[in-house]
Order: structure tokens, then sequence, then C-alpha cells
């Protein structure tokens, strides 16, 4: 056997138990009570959990967006997902106007595989949705791929898709059984907004925050879910940040719709007081942070299971590249930070100070986006046969959250305030370790592309 960690409390979405558990060649081979030591490595993991490696589905690597291109890297973005305990990383390949989906996906793995040090999976970000690209799906779905994004704003930037197109891939995936993703704000009363702001000199922070009000997001939530019952598609909202709508979801859901709903780590501790500070743009991102009633509605949704996952929409701008916005919060690029410190935050925020299962972090963190994204049982699961993408997770550990501590290339860290108690001190990825005791070992161009199969709904 390759490796054996032993004495750990392995956590699943419904058990805790202690078990020691045995890799070879990547997979997970045995899980015992009573398992012999032997094995090329030994971990001792008495008094801490054993987690099936976290999924991130929601992240921006190298990914150009209004006028800069996102810092982290896929070496150092996979760095610090590993240091945060996740394992695979669902990025989004955003498709260049005059390309294919197939070419979109080809730029993407191009970016990716000579860097990832974690596995990596790839949605496709539409912006160019045509009747020719939607004969194009079944090839993207036997390549691997089985989620579209489509966005609802950013008109100007070049990225929106209006809502006959939505209700067009809507229509699409029911019949061929992939999952739409939406991001959902009224692109046209947030414009109208922007720039009433602007036009009255009204450039600072707060007026990101202001111009995007949350009856944006409700009411497109609303629109969106509305379209994927009418059509019997799959819907799955991205970035979800209000309390308006949550409830859009739980409607729906309630009336049968088969659609998702994901939020995000900031929109759960963050609140817009952060754009009243000095360095206010760092917190620009869209959805923007909302207030503490969204804060704690969204909680809710998470422990009612009306959210399906928490991912962390890592989209990481330095301050010099929020500083193309310092005097005009249209200009800045919209993003932030998140992938390793969600599961921390989760834990800290979560299970310690919310009394949420440890249990029912593990479903929102892998079991539930390898089901929806189609990695499954691949992925997402501590069980024979699967990756062994294994994390230990010391409940005791504590780590101020502050730059230096973290591995992002980004230079501020959005959670300096915060001291989470309970870290990943491993992290296997197949196997293999890429964190031990918390040191990186990991190898560029480790990592492998995960070949997603048709999700089950
Ligand atoms: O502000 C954000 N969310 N930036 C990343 C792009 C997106 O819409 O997910
Ligand atoms: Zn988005
Ligand atoms: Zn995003």
């Amino acid at each position: 056997m390759d490796l054996l960690i032993k004495n750990g409390i392995l956590v699943t979405p419904t058990d805790c138990f202690k078990a020691d558990i045995g890799v070879d060649e990547g997979k997970i081979v045995a899980i015992s009570s009573k398992m012999p030591a032997e094995a090329d490595d030994v971990v001792d993991a008495k008094g801490k959990y054993v987690l099936p490696g976290g999924i991130d589905p929601h992240t921006h690597m190298e990914m150009p967006f209004m006028g800069a291109t996102t810092v982290d890297d896929f070496e150092y973005g996979t760095i610090a997902a590993a240091f945060g305990g996740v394992t695979t990383i669902i990025d989004f390949a955003i498709q260049p106007k005059d390309k294919t989906f197939l070419e979109t996906i080809a730029l993407w793995k191009a970016k990716a595989d000579p860097k990832v040090v974690t596995d990596y999976a790839l949605h496709v970000a539409v912006t160019n949705l045509t009747e020719d690209l939607i004969k194009e799906i079944p090839d993207v779905q036997k390549a691997g791929v089985q989620s579209f994004k489509l966005f609802m704003p950013y008109r100007k930037e070049g990225l929106m898709s209006d809502d006959g197109r939505i209700f067009r891939m809507l229509e699409e995936s029911r019949k061929l059984n992939f999952l739409v993703q939406l991001h959902a704000e009224n692109n046209s009363i947030l414009e109208m907004l922007i720039e009433r702001n602007v036009n009255a000199g009204k450039l600072s922070a707060e007026y990101h925050a202001k111009s995007r009000p949350n009856y944006c997001e409700g009411e497109a939530i609303n629109r969106g879910l509305a379209m994927a019952h009418a059509t019997n598609g799959n819907l799955y909202i991205v970035h979800m940040s209000t309390k308006e709508g949550l409830m859009e979801l739980r409607r729906w859901k309630m009336m049968g719709a088969n659609v998702f709903g994901e939020t995000c780590p900031h929109y759960l501790v963050l609140n817009d007081e952060k754009y009243l500070s000095p360095k206010g743009r760092r917190y620009i991102m869209s959805p923007p942070l909302r207030g503490k009633a969204d804060n704690e509605a969204l909680w809710d949704g998470l422990f009612d299971h009306s959210l399906d996952t928490v991912g962390t929409d890592h989209c990481t701008f330095t301050d010099a590249q929020k500083d193309l916005g310092k005097d005009n919060f249209t200009k800045v690029p919209n993003g932030v930070p998140g992938v390793e410190t969600m599961i921390p935050l989760l834990y800290s925020e979560g299970v310690r100070r919310r009394k949420m299962s440890i249990n029912r972090l593990v479903e929102m963190t892998a079991l539930n986006p390898a089901k929806l994204f189609g990695l499954y049982p691949r992925k997402g699961t501590l069980n024979i046969g699967s990756d062994a993408d294994i994390v230990i997770f010391d409940p005791d550990f504590e780590l101020q959250l502050s730059r230096e501590n973290l591995h992002s290339k980004i230079d501020y860290s959005i959670y300096e305030e915060f001291t989470v108690k309970g870290m990943p001190t491993y992290t296997f990825v197949r196997g293999k370790p890429v964190v031990y005791n918390r040191e990186y070992v990991g190898k560029k161009g480790s990592g492998k592309y995960v070949h997603a199969i048709k999700p089950q709904f």
C-alpha cells in the first residue's frame, strides 16, 4: 500500500467514525477499524478529522476580465486551493466570442495542464450562443464538460446573454442532461443606476453596491428559476448573495423546479460596510456584499438545504489592478480571493460558531458539487475505488487569515481580521501529498483534468 492514514475520524455527509484509510495507486483501497500498519507512508491522524478533498465549483484562474488578468494562475491558485483543503477546482473557461466551445476548452486546458497541482474540471462560460454552438454541446459533453454558465449582466463587458438565449439553453439542458449556471442580476436596472450615480459624481466603492441593490438579484433569480420551471431545465444559480434570491430559490424548489443554488464565503461572513473603508475597492465583486440580515439568511439557507453548495468565485486582482478604478468604481476589476479560506471559514464560522454539523460541511463542499457537476463517484467521497483525494483537518490549528499566512499571489487578504480555529494540515490528491504537515510538497503540472460524466439530476 502506498499510504495509510491511521487513527483519524472519517467524515461523510452522514457519519463520523474512527477508521484507518488505505491508498494504493491513487485510489482508496481500504477503510477499516483494524488495518495492518504497512504502507510506504503512514500518517497518524489521531485527534484529527479525515475529510474528502474539497471541490471548489467556482474559480477564475488566469482569467482576462475588465482590463486585467487574475493574478492567480493555475499553479498559484491550486497551491492556495491545496492549503485550503480543496483537491479539485472547477474553473470557468470563458468563450472568446469567435471560438467554439471545444476550442474554448482546449484554450483553457493549455493554460491549466502544465501548471495545476490539484485536479481540475471545467465549465464553459458562454458569451456568444448560436444555434451552431448548441449543436456542438453533445461533443462538449463527450469531452468532459457538463455545465455552461450564462450571464444576465455584463452587457458592456461582452458577456451578457438575453432571456431568449437563456431559455434556449434551458430547453437543451433538459434534452441533453447538462446544467445551466446563471449569474443572475438585472442588467438594465443596474446599468441605469450606475449611469445615475456616475453622472452625479458618486464614484466611490460604496456606489458599486448601491448600483446593484438586492432587488436586482432577487428579480433576476426569480426570472431564471421561472424559465427553468417552464422548460423543465436544469438550473444552478451561482454566487447567491441576497435573502430575496434565496426566498425565490426556496419557492421554486417547492414548485418542483430542478434548480440548485450556490453561495460564497464572502456573502456569509462579510458585509457592505467594507465598501466604506479606504480599501473598499478590494471588496468589489458582482453581485456585491450585502447587509448582515443577508449573511444570516444565507447561513439559514445552508442549514435548511435550500442552498446546495458553497463555491468561492476565486477571482484575484492585486491592489495595483484594483487601482484601475481608484477614482471610479465602474473601472475596478470585479472579484475577490477565496479558494484557500473557504473550508476553514465554514468550519470556524459554521461548525464552531453556528453549530453546523461537519457532515453538512462535507456535503456542501465535496459530495454535492461532485454530484451536480458529474465528478461523482470518482470525486467528492471517501469510498473504496474513489480517487484518494483526502484532507487531514486539525480542528485545533489556529491561523490568522492574514496575507503572509496565505498562498495566493494576491498582495492582501480580505479576511485579515479573521483568526480561524481548524485548518487542513495535510492534503493528498490521488494519494500524492501536495501539502504535508503545512509544507508545500506538490509538483507543478501534477494535477489532472477530470472528465466529468453526465450528472443525474
Ligand atoms: O465579481 C465577480 N464575481 N467576478 C468574477 C466573474 C463572475 O461573475 O463570476
Ligand atoms: Zn458571475
Ligand atoms: Zn465567478
